[in-house]
């Protein structure tokens, strides 16, 4: 009996303390609304570090952040601003754009997998023009890639590598761009399977 009061009385204790820490953290944060109230670990906000924000007097243009040097490229980024979204844009990709990557079984399969997952349900998993939406007649549909025309002059099947990739890119017309859910790499990919459905009839 006697054992048990005790425990009750250290229970009761620790009962005490924890609201007392309780109440003291409440009211600490109460006061200066604009504080942070007490910090844990104060270094972690109030870092030595500049932020890119933040002015900077050991850069020239008294900035942070400073913009990448003239003429290089980003990794992971391609340069689209170079074949902008324009007609001029769209021949100059085409003139001056190869696919870099060799025509390999994998990156070939890689290609359809992405082909699939992001263009099919428009173009059709072969590429005629027939996809899911455009079964459901919810959707247009977009000429077959070997036997259509391009809304841009000539034969479907005589895409270059720059056209297809600016496609990917900028899109055209019922196609949105698809810059910033494909990288570079993966639209490269995409290009070279679509040219094996262009050989389809
Ligand atoms: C929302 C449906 C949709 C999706 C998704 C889509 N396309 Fe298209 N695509 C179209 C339509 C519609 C056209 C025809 C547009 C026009 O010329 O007016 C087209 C046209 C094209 C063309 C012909 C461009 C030209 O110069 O005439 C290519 C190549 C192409 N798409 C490739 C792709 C690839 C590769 C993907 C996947 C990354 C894709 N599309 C995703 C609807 C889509």
């Amino acid at each position: 009996m006697k054992g048990n009061m005790l425990v009750m009385n250290k229970l009761r204790l620790v009962g005490v303390a924890f609201l007392a820490v309780a109440a003291a953290s409440v009211v600490s944060s109460c006061g200066d609304k604009r504080s942070p109230g007490w910090q844990y670990a104060p270094n972690m906000y109030e870092h030595k570090a500049y932020d890119p924000d933040q002015p900077n007097k050991n850069f020239k243009s008294g900035q942070t952040a400073q913009l990448p040097p003239a003429n290089t490229t980003p990794v992971g980024f391609d340069r689209v601003d170079d074949f902008p979204n324009t007609p001029e844009g769209y021949q100059a990709a085409s003139q001056s754009l190869k696919n870099p990557l060799p025509v390999t079984i994998p990156t070939l399969e890689e290609g359809k997998t992405l082909y699939v997952n992001m263009c099919s349900h428009c173009h059709g998993y072969e590429g005629r023009g027939d996809g899911s939406i455009v079964k459901m007649e919810k959707f247009p549909a977009p000429p077959a890639y070997g036997t259509g025309t391009s809304s841009r002059g000539g034969a479907m099947r005589d895409l270059t590598d720059g056209k297809i990739f600016h496609t990917i890119t900028h899109g055209v017309n019922l196609m949105g761009p698809h810059k910033y859910q494909l990288t570079p790499t993966e639209r490269w990919k995409i290009v070279m399977y679509v040219h094996e459905l262009q050989k389809l009839q």
